[in-house]
């Protein structure tokens, strides 16, 4: 039995609290969209209800193990303290002497805040001297990061190793939520995979094409699928780890939905054009950045019969809007579908912020990989580790 932040005495204590606040910034260094800061509240205040002293760790970006300024998590320690009306300490490294100390320094309902934990390799190696020494300024741990639950990372997995452990409230709802979600759900199911991160996604492609009716996919695992079975010329093109998954993958299946055309620009000369064009159209010297107008119809068309949608990941490059249109597109044809919509990630949540658009959905869930690994049925590392 999984325990929860309720089940211990927190007071006084010193506790260390696993977030996401994995968030995109705009040129100017602003926080474009918060919704995982915001879902991170109620556990913070919780513990400082209780006086407990907060020790807050989180990843932002993939920085490959080394310091890099845009991953810095400073920015999140000052929205923290808007919200919270309270200082957030933030402490430029999560292990050694800094860490130590302002650890060893705080009182009861004092909050610090952890550089970025992917600034060491040792995090995504899952390194347990390195869990170890996070988990030695820690009385007991909470996870509370639901999008990070699928990656076997060391305060993901390893820190459980050393201290007590449970869940945060975000965490909860999450699981509560997906859970009842998927068991009342009525079909036609239709999911909708788009987005940049495809590692992830593209190992469920097996799975959610036995349990979904429809399985539409867009964005960049679209396109690199597409362009590795040699149906797309222009990028982007898929890396060796992803050829081979792509073997498995049979884009006959009636089930799967793929783009037929797209919007693209010219890859050298800073965008020196953009058009769309039916895929045959399309050259190597092109990238292409959202579907075309004919794929947002024949999207449309099948999201049309849903009663029930997941959706994760922009179809599109939203961040320009000439790029936002197909995105755009598949929104709106949940919305008119009426089925019960459950949305994730960061990029999607971000998508619909920018639109305006959050309202419209009946579950926006903080984690995207995750989400998906989740509502597969498979196990989440993270739950794993506590559950031991
Ligand atoms: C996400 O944005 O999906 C989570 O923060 C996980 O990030 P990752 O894919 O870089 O592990």
């Amino acid at each position: 039995m999984l325990k929860t932040i309720r089940d211990f005495e927190v007071s006084q204590k010193k506790v260390l609290v696993r977030f996401d606040f994995n968030v995109d910034f705009d040129k100017t260094g602003e926080i474009l969209d918060d919704y995982r800061i915001r879902k991170s509240l109620p556990t913070i205040e919780y513990l400082l209800g209780k006086k407990a002293k907060l020790i807050l760790m989180s990843h932002l970006g993939r920085p490959n193990g080394e310091p890099k300024g845009k991953c810095s998590l400073k920015p999140v320690a000052r929205r923290l303290e808007e919200y919270l009306k309270k200082p957030v300490k933030f402490v430029p490294d999560c292990v050694g002497p800094a860490a130590e100390k302002a650890a060893k320094a705080m009182g009861p309902g004092e909050i610090i805040l952890l550089e970025n934990v992917r600034f060491h390799k040792e995090e995504e190696k899952n390194d347990l001297n390195f869990a170890k020494e996070i988990a030695s300024f820690g009385d007991l741990y909470i996870n509370d990061a639901f999008g990070v639950a699928h990656r076997v990372h060391a305060t993901v997995v390893g820190i459980p190793k050393f201290l007590p452990s449970g869940l945060g409230f975000l965490m909860e709802k999450e699981l509560n939520t997906l859970s009842k979600a998927m068991k009342k759900k009525l079909p036609p199911l239709v999911a909708i995979i788009g987005g940049v991160k495809i590692e992830t996604k593209i190992k469920l492609i097996g799975r959610l094409l036995k349990d979904a009716d429809h399985l539409i996919l867009g964005g960049r695992i679209a396109y690199e699928i597409l362009a590795g079975k040699g149906l797309c010329l222009a990028g982007p093109f898929p890396g060796e780890d992803i050829l081979k998954v792509l073997e498995k993958i049979d884009i006959t299946n009636p089930k799967l939905h793929l783009p037929v055309d797209a919007a693209f620009i010219l890859k050298s000369g800073n965008g020196g054009y953009f058009r769309n064009a039916p895929l045959g159209q399309l050259r190597k010297e092109e990238a292409v950045l959202d579907i075309g107008p004919e794929t947002g119809k024949i999207f449309a068309e099948v999201i049309k019969t849903a009663r029930t949608v997941i959706w994760n990941g922009p179809v599109g490059k939203f961040e320009d809007e000439r790029f936002a249109k197909g995105s755009l597109a598949v929104a709106q044809a949940i919305i008119k579908s009426r089925a019960f919509s459950i949305v994730g990630g960061g990029e999607t949540s971000g998508f619909l912020k920018k639109y305006n658009l959050l309202k419209e959905f009946d579950f926006i869930s903080t984690g995207g990989g995750a989400m998906l690994t989740f509502l597969e049925g498979e196990k989440l590392p993270a739950l794993e580790a506590l559950e031991r």
